[in-house]
């Protein structure tokens, strides 16, 4: 992650996006689907109370679809429609723009009642950096990118990507920070590359990971690391990892740091198959 975020930045994003929000019909609050919680910002349904928002669990492809599923399901008990999206190949996209409609109808059905000239819908693009905005954006735009605050007589600043007839989004997203002040939310947004390992401590980020795969995916440790049993202690399956792949110093020690990268980076490349660090079950309560 290349932002710091300092309170000064914090409130500046904020009143940036809240600038945002007066021109446009619809939030599309984007989100990691391996870690819809993690992966968002602790203020979101303050922050967009007023509009409506569909919540786009992007980076489908690398999360447990039966956890996406859960979440959506999730979603819709609070009332705030969801959709599992890839923005890497645009699995799931077409749907955005139906279920934009549908939620606006109200709103436009009034408009033309008034006289309005029919538009096309506004969105914004909001998430936490790397959550795959640009990826969302330029897939949806395709070449058609139309610049329209180009146009003569057009003063606003903002600018606007055309997605189709009857879509547009402002080409620069929301950004906003997510909670990383709590640790485990840290570990869920570096195990899953959201932020870069420099900031946390790698052979932290592992042992968090190891214990979570060993809690919820026994058997993806024990297929990926050739283990018959999974070691009880986290440091045992450290050295069984480190020794099966060779991540060795000098005297026959196990290298917990080329350890932990190894693992960190088979994770995050889906080395172990399709993974949700965060499930509906464990924030029911909240
Ligand atoms: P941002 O604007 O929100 O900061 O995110 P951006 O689009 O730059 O995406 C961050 C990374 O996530 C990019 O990888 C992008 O290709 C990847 N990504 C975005 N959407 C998806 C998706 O639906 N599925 C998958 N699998 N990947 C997605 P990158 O540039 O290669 O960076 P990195 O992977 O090295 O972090």
């Amino acid at each position: 992650m290349t932002i710091q975020w300092f309170p000064g930045h914090m409130a500046k994003a904020r009143r940036q996006v809240t600038e945002k929000l007066k021109l446009i019909d619809i939030v599309f609050e984007l989100v990691d689907a391996r870690i819809p919680m993690s992966s968002r910002n602790p203020m979101i349904d303050e922050i967009i109370s007023s509009k409506p928002r569909i919540v786009l669990l992007n980076k489908a492809d690398k999360a447990d679809d039966s956890i996406t599923k859960q979440w959506i399901e999730y979603f819709k008990e609070k009332d705030i429609p969801a959709l599992a999206i890839d923005a890497h190949t645009g699995t799931g996209l077409k749907q955005i723009t139906t279920l934009a409609k549908t939620l606006l109808k109200e709103k436009f059905d009034k408009m033309a009642a008034k006289g309005i000239k029919p538009r096309a819908i506004r969105a914004l693009i909001i998430g936490i950096p790397n959550v795959g905005k640009s990826t969302l954006i330029n897939r949806l735009a395709k070449k058609n990118i139309t610049k329209t605050g180009d146009r003569p007589g057009v003063t606003t600043a903002q600018q606007w990507v055309k997605v189709g007839k009857e879509l547009e989004l402002l080409d620069t997203p929301g950004i906003l920070w997510p909670k990383f002040e709590d640790q485990l939310v840290g570990f869920k947004l570096a195990t899953t590359g959201a932020i870069k390992d420099t900031i946390l401590n790698l052979q932290e980020i592992t042992v968090f990971a190891l214990n979570f795969l060993k809690e919820h995916y026994p058997n993806r440790l024990k297929d990926r690391y050739n283990l018959d049993e999974l070691p009880e202690e986290i440091v045992d399956l450290f050295d069984e990892i480190g020794k099966r792949r060779g991540c060795m110093m000098p005297g026959g020690y196990i290298d917990y740091d080329k350890t932990s990268e190894l693992v960190v980076r088979e994770i995050r490349s889906d080395k172990l198959g399709r993974i949700s660090f965060e499930n509906p079950g464990q924030f029911i309560e909240q």
